[in-house]
């Protein structure tokens, strides 16, 4: 992907992976907006970075969408990469009871949230010369987190969707890339110091390489471990990945 010229909108660009992006782009020549829902974290990043603009967005809300989109595109006609990033992440536990309101919003936010992002600007991304759907899921989306059950769920189908979207656009001007972090130092499940964590300036740097390649997946050496695993050992590998994270953090151990 041209990393300079383009009009780049990032779902959830006020913290974490959105904002790193977010950032990254501005300072290569990109036009910027990011969203979310907390105002004061989106005026921060703006007022951090001169010419970087925001829309308000609830990806939990239809009504929220049809705005942002409508807004963006008479706002932003130049639009041509759409970066689905925006999500969130409770701990759960699958072989007991689940509360419906975490299957709800897991599933609303990270599945439901991009697939309709998604709908509200493919025709506009079609008319563009070159554009981009750029979707971020997760390396858990190949090995699922037991304790995180419905996150993983989450990712794997956005995966699927990734995979049908890049082929029911092949002959248009639109390329779907999918964006698999492994584990990343956010805020995504609070603020913890666990040394497993990627730091998030790193992840960007490496990031920001293999964006500039012609790669549908953009993964970093760290993510590869899990993307490579699926196959016919993908049972004991799950067994394995778990057991290891459930343990305490040992020095050079694996990393999501
Ligand atoms: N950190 C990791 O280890 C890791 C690993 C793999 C994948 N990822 C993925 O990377 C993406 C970014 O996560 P992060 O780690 O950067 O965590 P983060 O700092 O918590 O960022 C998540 C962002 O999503 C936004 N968001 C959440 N719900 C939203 C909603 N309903 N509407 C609009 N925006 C919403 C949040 O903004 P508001 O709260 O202001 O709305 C926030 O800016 C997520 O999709 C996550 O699943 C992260």
């Amino acid at each position: 992907m041209k990393l300079t010229g383009n009009t780049i909108f990032i779902t959830g660009g006020g913290s974490g992976i959105g904002r790193g992006l977010a950032e990254a782009l501005h300072k290569r020549g990109n036009a910027i907006i990011i969203s979310g829902r907390r105002k004061g974290h989106l005026e921060e990043v703006c007022k951090a970075n001169p010419g970087m603009s925001y829309v308000e967005l609830d990806v939990e809300d239809t009504k929220s969408i049809a705005s942002a989109a409508e807004k963006l595109i008479k706002d932003h006609p130049k639009l041509n990469v759409l970066i689905n990033n925006a999500g969130i992440m409770q701990a759960d536990d699958v072989a007991g009871v689940v509360e419906d309101a975490l299957i709800v919003s897991t599933i609303t936010t990270n599945l439901m949230g991009p697939m309709r992002m998604t709908s509200a600007l493919i025709e506009h991304l079609k008319a563009q010369e070159s554009s981009y759907v750029i979707n971020v899921t997760s390396g858990l989306a190949f090995i699922p987190l037991a304790m995180a059950a419905v996150y993983s769920s989450t990712k794997a189908a956005m995966h699927s969707y990734s995979q049908s979207l890049r082929y029911k656009l092949r002959g248009t001007s639109v390329k779907c890339l999918e964006l698999a972090p492994p584990w990343v130092k956010t805020e995504l499940m609070g603020d913890n110091d666990d040394p497993r964590q990627m730091p998030l300036d790193e992840f960007i740097a490496e990031t920001m390489q293999v964006l500039e390649s012609d790669n549908h997946e953009i993964l970093t050496e760290r993510a590869k471990m899990l993307r490579n695993n699926a196959g016919p050992n993908e049972a004991a590998f799950v067994d394995q990945f778990n057991d290891m994270l459930a343990a305490p953090a040992k020095e050079g151990a694996l990393s999501h």
